[in-house]
């Protein structure tokens, strides 16, 4: 290993975009499609492995949606999480700001609160035994109604004091942030601070939608806003977070090979970008190898991977004084 990767490896982390149900690992999709007795189109894990070829972002949501078939009760949301919060905890990550979509589960006729105590359950337990600490941000489907998004917000409502924020995720060319303004208007009237995927296909308008229309505080993804000047300037002088996702866009053909990756653009552009796994069961990696196969591709230096650092602890929703102890540690680390 060269120092540049075991610093990387060593480095305290924070993940920003991160999709629970993109953590379903083969090897558990195919124990709790038993032992739920849910049959799957695969015979093998090695099946599920080879289907995992994606030509743009709907052919993932496709087998997305499929593999959350087996999630059925509290426990498997709970193993689900656990499972993800020990392995990037033998990655150093120190904060997760967790997306989940719960319209995936109702739609199945899984209770909400199943989905949600499964899933708090375990940030509870990753807080108290590695002082993992977190934010819990709900999804909307963007390629569902605007009158189902309203269902999901309700069923949020009696829950804020363990949901975060309000996201919107899948299929994005075709479903602009604009069918989602009344939606996201009263998210923010009740407390939930927002958030969008825009600019990972969609072009750079969406990512101005998302901005004037639903006034997110963060932009997921964010890729396609490099295409418009202005907005760049822009996103420079407020100093958003953009959560970029490398193995994502390589294995979703938002970039054709790593080499090409907009990070360092962005960086040179003086944006707020950060790295993260997005669905790493899905991509590839999870955030060590995230940060490893960007590094590597661009042949980022180490101090470029200590400003990517700490843009997410910069951009996370921690509070002033969680993010000033978090930095401070990070800085600490990065000293040596
Ligand atoms: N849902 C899970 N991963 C996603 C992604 N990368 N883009 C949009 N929706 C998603
Ligand atoms: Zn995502």
């Amino acid at each position: 290993m060269s120092d540049l990767e075991a610093f990387i490896s060593a480095m305290p982390k924070a993940e920003l975009h991160l999709h629970i149900e993109g953590t379903l690992e083969p090897e558990m999709m195919m124990a709790l499609g038993h032992r739920n007795r849910i049959t799957l189109p695969y015979a093998t894990i090695e099946e599920v492995e080879a289907a995992y070829r994606f030509s743009c972002l709907q052919d993932f949501l496709d087998l997305y949606y499929q593999g959350m078939s087996v999630l059925q009760t509290e426990q498997d949301f709970f193993d689900l999480t656990w499972a993800y919060l020990e392995r990037v905890h033998a990655q150093n990550v120190t904060h997760v700001e967790i997306f989940f979509d719960p319209q995936g589960h109702t739609e199945r006729s899984v209770a909400f609160e199943t989905v949600l105590d499964g899933i708090t359950g375990a940030l509870d337990r990753a807080e108290r035994e590695f002082g993992i600490t977190r934010k819990l941000i709900m999804c909307f489907l963007r390629h569902l109604s605007e009158e189902s998004g309203f269902e999901a917000l309700k069923s949020a409502v009696a829950h804020k004091d363990r949901i975060f924020g309000v996201g919107l995720d899948s299929s994005e060319k075709g479903h602009p942030p604009s069918k989602f303004e009344r939606l996201f208007a009263e998210a923010v009237r009740e407390g939930f601070v927002p958030v969008a995927h825009a600019g990972e296909e969609g072009p750079p308008d969406y990512v101005h939608e998302a901005l004037d229309l639903l006034h997110i505080d963060r932009i997921d993804h964010g890729n396609r806003a490099l295409e418009d000047d202005g907005l760049v300037k822009r996103l420079a002088a407020s100093q958003m977070a953009l959560t970029v996702c490398p193995l994502s866009n390589l294995r979703l053909c938002v970039v054709d090979d790593m080499s090409h990756h907009p990070l360092r653009a962005m960086l040179q552009a003086g944006l707020r970008a950060t790295v993260n796994s997005d669905d790493p069961a899905y991509f590839g990696g999870y955030m060590t190898e995230n940060y490893l196969a960007v590094a590597k591709g661009l042949d980022l230096s180490r101090d470029e991977i200590v400003t990517l650092g700490r843009n997410a602890y910069l951009g996370s929703f921690l509070d002033e004084p969680e993010k000033r102890r978090s930095l401070e540690e990070f800085d600490a680390f990065c000293a040596h």
